[in-house]
This record gives structure tokens, C-alpha cells and sequence, in this order.
């Protein structure tokens, strides 16, 4: 390392760091392409399928109420909603239980005043946004037009092989507007998550210990109430499986992935609840 004297000069440094005066011409040119291009990408826009961005969520998703699928019997009195299907006795005496109707593969025929028995209490605004309501029609002679959607959801169907669906397990004879355990507790319909336990007792212990279904309302119970959701806010009582459902839409991609695999439409039997 050589080390400058005392009287050496400072500007003779800048001399030597700067040897080839092509240099700033060269720099000079960059600097005048950067800034050309710098221009061009400010003006020019970007590849269309980039300017104008999908939301990630679409705002239709965003407007869908975080409910249950289903409004119970509990609920709906709880909530003052309407309890007319709920009064048997509006239609039925108390001195000629209604018989059920079998068809010739042992399964229950719904009369018309009850094919709407299994989506009457669903939810709508829980997939049906409500900027968009649905509801159910009826024609002249009083029969419910199920949405095609929806055609899944006319018949009882309590478990695989359909064990449970005979109405006197559940409901008692005698009395419509009660239900009954098959120990023959009577309950009402607003106490509809102790019928199903005592037969889905391992669920139920589940339910209680927080490990099945919902818990809503507050973790500060300071602030308000938690609630445990019932069963029949999520089950039907007389269909209570999940059948599959129509995903919402997935996040917006960026990038459309090179071959996406097109999804051929469903048949409306794989969309019901
Ligand atoms: C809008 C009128 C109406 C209301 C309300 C009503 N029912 Fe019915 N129900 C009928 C008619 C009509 C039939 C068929 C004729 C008959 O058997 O009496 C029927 C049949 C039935 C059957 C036999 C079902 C079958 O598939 O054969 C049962 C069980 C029953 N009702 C229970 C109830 C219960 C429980 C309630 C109250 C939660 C109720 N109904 C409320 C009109 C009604
Ligand atoms: C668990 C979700 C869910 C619930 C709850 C629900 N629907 Fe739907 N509904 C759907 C799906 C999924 C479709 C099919 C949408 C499509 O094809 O675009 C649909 C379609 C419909 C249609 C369109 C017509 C047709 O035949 O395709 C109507 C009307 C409808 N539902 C009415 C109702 C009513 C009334 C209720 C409440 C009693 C209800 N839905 C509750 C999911 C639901
Ligand atoms: C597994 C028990 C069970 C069986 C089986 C059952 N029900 Fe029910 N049903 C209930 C419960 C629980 C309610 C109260 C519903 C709630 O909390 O939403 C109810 C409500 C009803 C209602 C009034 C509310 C509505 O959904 O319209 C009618 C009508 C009814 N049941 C008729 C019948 C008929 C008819 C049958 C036989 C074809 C039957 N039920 C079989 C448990 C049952
Ligand atoms: C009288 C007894 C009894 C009562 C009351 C009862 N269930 Fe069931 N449940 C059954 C039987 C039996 C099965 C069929 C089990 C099987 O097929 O493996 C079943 C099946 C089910 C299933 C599974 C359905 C499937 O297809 O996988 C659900 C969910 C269910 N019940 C929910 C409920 C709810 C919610 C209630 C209360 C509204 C209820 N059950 C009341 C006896 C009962
Ligand atoms: C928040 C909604 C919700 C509530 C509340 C709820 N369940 Fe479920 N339950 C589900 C879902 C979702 C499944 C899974 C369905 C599937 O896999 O097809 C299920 C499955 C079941 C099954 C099928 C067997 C199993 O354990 O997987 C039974 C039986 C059942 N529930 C009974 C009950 C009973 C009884 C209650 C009330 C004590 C209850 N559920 C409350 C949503 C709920």
C-alpha cells in the first residue's frame, strides 16, 4: 500500500477512476433507455387480464349471512318468526291421528300439505345471498315447486338405510305438537336437541364438550352469552344427513394456470343440502 505524501494533490485522484471518456457516454445512453422505458411502462398498461383485477371474494360471497343452514323450531319461536306449521292441530284432530302412507318400496309417501317438509325450515340467506332472496312457491292447488336445485330434499330419508323415519319415533301420535324419546320422555319442539340425543348419545357428550357442531355468541362471557347451536340448526330432523354442496368460488388466480381442468356441471342431485 503506498500512502499519498503531504503535498500531493487531491484532484489528481478522480483522474485515474475515470480513465475512458466513452464511459459517460455510455452512461449517458443507459440513462436516457431507462428513462424512456421507465415512460413506456407507465403509460403503455399492462397485459389486459391485469388491469382490471376480480375481487379475491366476490362481494355476492362476502354478503352471505354466517348463520346456521337451517332455522330450528327453537330458533324460530325464540326469534317471534312464524309458528303456523309448527300448530298441528290448525289441520289435523286430536281425535284421528293421521296414518302414514307407505308406497310399494316401504317408503313414506309425503301428503302435499308436507312435501315441503324437508326444505321448509333451511336457511335461504345462509347460500342464497340476500340481495338476491329466494323463496319457496306454491301453485294454485297449494303444492310446493321445489327448485330444481333443491329436488334432492322431497323425500324422509333419517339414516342410510332409512331406520328412522317412521313420524311416531319422534313425534307422538296422540299429540302432534310433542315429541317423545323412544323412552318415552315427552318434549317439545323447542327441546328437539334432547330427542336427538337420546338416541345419538356419543354425539350428544361430543355436542356438550364443544367438539361437535357450533359454538356461537361470546368467548367473554362479560359481554354476552355463548350458545351451544342446536342439532336441528344444522340436521333436519327428517333428512339430517349433509349431502354434497357447490363450493363457493376459490380465490381469484393471478396467473390462469397453463391447461385448467374444466369442471363439467353437476347433475342437480349433487347440489342439495
Ligand atoms: C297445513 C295443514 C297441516 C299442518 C299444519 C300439519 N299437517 Fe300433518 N298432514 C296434513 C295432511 C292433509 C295430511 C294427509 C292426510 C292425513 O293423513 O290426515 C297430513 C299427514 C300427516 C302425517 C302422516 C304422514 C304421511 O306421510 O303419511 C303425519 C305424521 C303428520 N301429518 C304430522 C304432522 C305434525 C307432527 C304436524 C305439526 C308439526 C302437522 N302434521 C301439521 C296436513 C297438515
Ligand atoms: C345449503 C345451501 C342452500 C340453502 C340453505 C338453500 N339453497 Fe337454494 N340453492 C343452493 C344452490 C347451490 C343452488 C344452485 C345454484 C345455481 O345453480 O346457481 C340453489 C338454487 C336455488 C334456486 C334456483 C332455481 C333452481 O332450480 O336452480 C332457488 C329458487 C332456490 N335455490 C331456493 C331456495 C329456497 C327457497 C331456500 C330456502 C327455503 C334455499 N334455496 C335454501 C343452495 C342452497
Ligand atoms: C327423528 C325424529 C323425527 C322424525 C322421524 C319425524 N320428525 Fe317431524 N320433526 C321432528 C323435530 C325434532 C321437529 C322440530 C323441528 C325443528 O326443531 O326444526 C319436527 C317438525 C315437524 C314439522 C313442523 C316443522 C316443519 O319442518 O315443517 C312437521 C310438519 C313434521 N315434523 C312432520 C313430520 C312427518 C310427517 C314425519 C314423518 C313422515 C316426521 N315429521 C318425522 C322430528 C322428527
Ligand atoms: C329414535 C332414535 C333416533 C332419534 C330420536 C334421532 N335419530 Fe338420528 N339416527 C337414528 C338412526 C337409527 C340412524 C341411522 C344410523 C345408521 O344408519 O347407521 C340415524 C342417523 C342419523 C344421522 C346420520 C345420517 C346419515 O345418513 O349418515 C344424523 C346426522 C342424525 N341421525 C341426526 C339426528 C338428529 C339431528 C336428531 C334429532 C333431531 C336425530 N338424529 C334423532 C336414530 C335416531
Ligand atoms: C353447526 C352444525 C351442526 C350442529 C349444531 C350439529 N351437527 Fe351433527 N354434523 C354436522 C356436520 C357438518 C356433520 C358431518 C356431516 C358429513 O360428514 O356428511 C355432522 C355429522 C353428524 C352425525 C353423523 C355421524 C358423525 O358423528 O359423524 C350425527 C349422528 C350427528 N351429526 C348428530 C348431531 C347431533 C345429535 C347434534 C346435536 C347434539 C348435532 N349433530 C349438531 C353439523 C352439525
Amino acid at each position: 500500500m503506498t500512502s499519498r505524501g503531504p503535498g500531493q494533490p487531491l484532484d489528481s485522484v478522480p483522474s485515474r477512476l475515470n480513465p475512458n471518456p466513452n464511459t459517460s457516454i455510455v452512461l449517458t445512453v443507459l440513462t436516457a433507455g431507462f428513462v424512456v422505458l421507465a415512460y413506456a411502462f407507465a403509460r403503455v398498461p399492462a397485459r389486459p387480464g391485469l388491469v382490471s383485477r376480480p375481487p379475491l371474494v366476490s362481494r355476492e360471497a362476502l354478503a352471505i349471512t354466517p348463520g346456521t343452514v337451517r332455522v330450528s323450531a327453537a330458533e324460530l319461536i325464540r326469534s317471534g318468526g312464524d309458528v303456523s306449521g309448527l300448530d298441528c292441530y290448525a289441520c289435523h284432530h286430536k281425535d284421528s291421528p293421521p296414518e302414514i302412507k307407505y308406497d310399494a318400496e316401504h317408503r313414506i309417501v309425503l301428503p302435499k300439505e308436507h312435501a315441503d317438509l324437508i326444505i321448509s325450515m333451511r336457511n335461504c340467506s345462509e347460500c342464497h345471498p340476500p340481495n338476491d332472496p329466494v323463496k319457496l312457491d306454491y301453485d294454485a292447488s297449494g303444492n310446493v315447486i321445489v327448485p330444481e336445485a333443491h329436488k334432492g330434499l322431497l323425500a324422509m330419508a333419517h339414516g342410510h338405510t332409512l331406520r328412522n323415519n317412521n313420524c311416531y319415533n319422534c313425534h307422538d301420535r296422540d299429540q302432534l305438537d310433542q315429541l317423545h324419546t323412544p323412552e318415552g320422555v315427552v318434549l317439545k319442539f323447542e327441546q328437539a336437541t334432547l330427542l336427538c340425543a337420546s338416541c345419538h348419545g356419543p354425539t350428544y357428550r361430543d355436542w356438550m364438550a364443544g367438539a361437535h357442531g357450533r359454538t356461537s355468541g361470546y368467548w367473554d362471557r362479560k359481554a354476552g352469552p355463548m350458545r351451544r347451536e342446536e342439532c336441528a340448526s344444522c340436521h333436519d330432523p327428517h333428512a339430517p344427513a349433509f349431502t354434497g354442496l357447490i363450493p363457493m368460488p376459490g380465490p381469484h388466480l393471478l396467473h390462469p394456470l397453463p391447461q385448467q381442468r374444466q369442471v363439467p356441471p353437476r347433475g342437480p342431485d349433487d347440489h342439495d343440502l
